[in-house]
């Protein structure tokens, strides 16, 4: 069965060509993409590394994936979904004010904007030797940016209110 076009958003008239906001939000979805990629893979690496020995050959190896994961991929991709998205949100003028799900997304960012900066906490304790957490604290942990991105992404595409 063939879908309506206006039900799927492609404009027949427009068809071939992108405008300003759709070209905004692809990279606004590259982004997400790279900085959910370092918030769902950091915590995994804390994981092995709460189980090495500090000090360790294996433990050295971490923290440096560690380091270059936030500091080279993870913090440039948090900033550019954040200006994408808030870009977004300008474009939407005032629009964006009776958007239920758009202030419900934003909340969640909230707790996601909290994951990577816990994440960075974390990171400087390995760094330091002084991690206190278990393996089993960090699996906990993992499971968080996991079930913020499925709430942000079913409110982002449904827009259910
Ligand atoms: C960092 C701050 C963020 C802000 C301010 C923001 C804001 C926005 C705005 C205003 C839109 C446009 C909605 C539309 O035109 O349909 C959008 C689209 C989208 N956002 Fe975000 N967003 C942010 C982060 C995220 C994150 C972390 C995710 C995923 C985990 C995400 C996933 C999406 C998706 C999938 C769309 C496309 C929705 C569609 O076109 O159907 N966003 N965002």
């Amino acid at each position: 069965m063939r879908l309506p076009a206006a039900l799927i958003g492609i404009n027949e008239t427009r068809k071939g060509r992108m405008s300003g906001y759709l070209w905004l939000k692809a990279v606004h979805i590259i982004s997400v993409i790279s900085w959910m990629a370092g918030l769902l893979y950091l915590p995994r690496l804390y994981v092995y590394h709460a189980g090495v020995a500090a000090g360790s050959e294996a433990s050295a190896t971490f923290k440096v994936m560690e380091r270059k994961l936030l500091k080279y991929i993870m913090n440039p991709a948090m900033i550019a979904s954040f200006v994408t998205g808030l870009a977004l949100i300008w474009q939407l003028g005032e629009a964006a004010l009776t958007m239920g799900w758009l202030h419900t997304k934003i909340l969640l960012l909230l707790g996601m904007g909290a994951m990577h900066g816990m994440m960075a906490r974390w990171r400087r304790e390995f760094e330091q030797d002084r991690n206190t957490h278990s393996h089993r604290f960090f699996r906990v942990m993992n499971e968080v940016p996991t079930l913020l991105m499925i709430g942000i992404v079913i409110l982002a595409v449904g827009k259910p209110f």
